[in-house]
């Protein structure tokens, strides 16, 4: 269905190319269905022009056989082999011989937005992740940037400033699944993380044996604040991947297949792995920068079954000091029912700098989560008209009519 409808559009090969080549997440399996198009309109083409000749026959099949080198939209002007698709983070030093430039080997990335006021959490989380595994960057969203000069790892990080903005605004731009293609796995996280019992290495080990394409760690229950069961640390378990719950708005158990049962984490300190953020890029959107609703949705970049592949780990866990930043009071209002809801992003003003009054500190919080419940919808809705407009897609986590 999907090659059909994709072949319709070969009358424009320009329509095609962009399509295919920018859109499509694998390359390997974009190059596939270029192949098969390329032969549909090869045949097409041959069977219109034999009159023409043998000349123009083996023109047309040279001609095929270089449109199958699949390029990226734009650089059909240059020779295939000097296009640079992906580029990292890494600083580069300015002068050196290339064996010295060479040394590569962070393949991890840890990105955070932060504020100056949390300074020494943050720094405490940054010296747990070691230099040789982990790039670290750093959003400001209070603009403040020298001010962190005097921490030693901070002349290794990379810092990206602009006032008042959320961790997915930062990630929808910075963090392009072509600029950090290099990384395997990426820490997305918030600033108010104690990371006392926790172990960036064993994490990730523990993280691929049990194969987590997407992944938290479990939040301390006696010290963090717990929004949702499904966080909570289970003693004796390495890692969890639902929850059970009787009673109250929304049942959990063995049998249940959706979020936030199963298939589900929070947003406070998500790991992706390098093909699950290179979905989950793509579905957050440009201009609704809380977030909210996007947690649900997140099983479908997975990878496969959102019940397997996605999952809380207990062995290495943190601690969850939901400081009011922004949500304050709010943000303790939040139940286990609340649907769809993304950790409240308190990453908005600095309300010590912008805004000393209490009451209109308060006021802006109570502003930033009403704006968030209407991007709730707004993403919903698009979720829905996506679903109803897009022939093609059909969706793996359909519950079949009622067992
Ligand atoms: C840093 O974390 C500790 C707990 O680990 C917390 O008690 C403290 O309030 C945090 N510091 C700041 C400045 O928020
Ligand atoms: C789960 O499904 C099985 C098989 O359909 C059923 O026997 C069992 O009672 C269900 N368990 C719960 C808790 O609903
Ligand atoms: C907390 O929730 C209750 C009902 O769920 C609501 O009436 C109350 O206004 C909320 N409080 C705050 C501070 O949002």
């Amino acid at each position: 269905m999907k090659t059909s409808k994709r072949l319709s559009l070969s009358a424009d090969p320009k329509t095609r190319r962009s399509c295919l080549c920018t859109l499509l997440p694998t390359a390997s399996l974009v190059c596939v269905i270029f192949f098969m198009g390329s032969m549909f309109v090869a045949t097409d083409y041959k069977e219109r022009s034999t009159k023409k000749g043998m000349a123009d026959t083996m023109l047309i099949t040279e001609t095929v056989t270089c449109e199958n080198h699949c390029r990226p939209e734009g650089s059909e002007a240059l020779p295939k082999g000097i296009v640079s698709r992906t580029s990292d983070l890494k600083m580069q030093p300015l002068w050196g011989s290339p064996k010295e430039r060479k040394q590569k080997h962070s393949v991890n990335l840890l990105a955070m937005a932060v504020g100056i006021r949390q300074k020494e959490n943050v720094s405490r989380i940054v010296k747990k992740f070691p230099s040789n595994d982990f790039i670290v960057m750093l959003f400001h969203y209070d603009g403040m940037v020298n001010e962190w000069n005097d921490q030693e790892w901070s002349h290794h990080a990379i810092h990206v400033s602009a006032i008042s903005q959320t961790k997915w605004w930062f990630a929808k731009r910075f963090l392009h699944p072509d600029i950090v293609a290099e990384y395997d796995y990426i820490f997305l996280w918030d600033e108010d993380l104690g990371v006392e019992h926790f172990n960036p290495g064993r994490y990730l080990s523990i993280v691929k044996e049990e194969g987590l394409e997407i992944s938290q760690p479990a939040l301390d229950v006696a010290k963090s604040e717990v929004h949702h069961q499904i966080t909570a640390r289970a003693r004796r378990s390495k890692v969890h991947r639902r929850t059970y719950k009787v009673g109250g708005g929304r049942r959990c158990d063995v049998n249940s297949t959706s979020p936030p049962c199963t298939g589900w984490i929070e947003m406070m300190a998500p790991v992706f792995s390098r093909a699950s953020w290179r979905c989950t890029w793509y579905m957050i959107q440009n201009d609704l920068i809380h977030a909210w609703g996007l947690d649900f949705q997140l099983g479908y970049c997975a990878q496969g079954d959102r019940t397997k592949n996605v999952g809380v780990v207990d062995a290495e866990y943190i601690v969850h000091q939901g400081l009011p930043t922004l949500g304050g009071l709010e943000e303790n209002n939040i139940s286990d029912d609340t649907p769809g809801q993304a950790s409240v992003n308190k990453h908005l003003p600095d309300i010590e700098v912008q805004a000393p009054s209490q009451s209109h500190a308060n006021n802006d919080r109570y502003a930033v989560r009403k704006r968030s419940f209407v991007e709730l919808e707004m993403f919903k809705n698009r979720w829905k008209k996506s679903v109803r407009d897009d022939k093609c897609w059909s969706d793996p986590f359909q519950q079949p009519a009622k067992q």
